[in-house]
């Protein structure tokens, strides 16, 4: 049994994301969306929103657990029995920073693999950060986001 860990600040969740999801599940037994609490001093998204919105975009598929992670990645993978880690490549400059992270990891736990999957080139340029910039300013990110997404940050940023 292949458990991977998916870990992210996901404040929000896009459809990158999602995508990454997707094809991880397709590649492990089980796949832990792993919701980090502290992604910035001011998250827009409790950690309890962020699981949500991640768990309604996956919706009866059984592999899939979404929890909130508090604390170092490395011993939550030992933890959970799991042997890889999972991260999204959107550009070469994401890579500098996750070969470090991936090499930390390893330096913690000498039985946890980090798998790279390659985003989907046309989403390259989304993060969470400018999704929620332009949101914010009034942009459209319906195309970035599920529809349950798109319907709270128009919620959040209505008052
Ligand atoms: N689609 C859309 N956006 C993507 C993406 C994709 N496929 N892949 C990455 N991103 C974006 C995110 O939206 C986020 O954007 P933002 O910064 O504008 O909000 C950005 O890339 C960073 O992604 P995220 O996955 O949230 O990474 P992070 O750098 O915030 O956190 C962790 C990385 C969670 C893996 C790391 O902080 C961690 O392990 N934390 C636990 C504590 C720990 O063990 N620390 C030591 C690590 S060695």
């Amino acid at each position: 049994m292949t458990v991977a860990v998916y870990p992210g600040g996901f404040d929000p969740v896009t459809n990158g994301h999602l995508d990454i999801v997707s094809r991880a599940a397709a590649l492990f037994d089980d796949v832990i969306v792993a919701v980090t609490i502290n992604v910035s001093k001011e998250p827009l998204f409790s950690a309890e929103e962020r699981v949500a919105m991640i768990r309604e975009s996956f919706e009866g598929v059984p592999q899939l657990t979404v929890e909130t992670l508090d604390g170092l990645l490395a011993q939550y993978a030992q933890d959970k029995q799991a042997t890889a880690i999972v991260r999204g490549l959107r550009a070469p400059s994401d890579f500098e920073y996750e070969l470090k992270m991936a090499q930390m990891n390893r330096h913690l736990n000498e039985r946890l693999e980090t798998v790279f999957l390659a985003a989907e080139a046309d989403g390259s340029y989304v993060s969470s950060s400018l999704v929620r910039e332009v949101a914010r300013l009034g942009g459209d990110v319906s195309a970035l986001v599920p529809p349950h997404v798109h319907a709270r940050l128009l919620d959040r940023f209505s008052s």
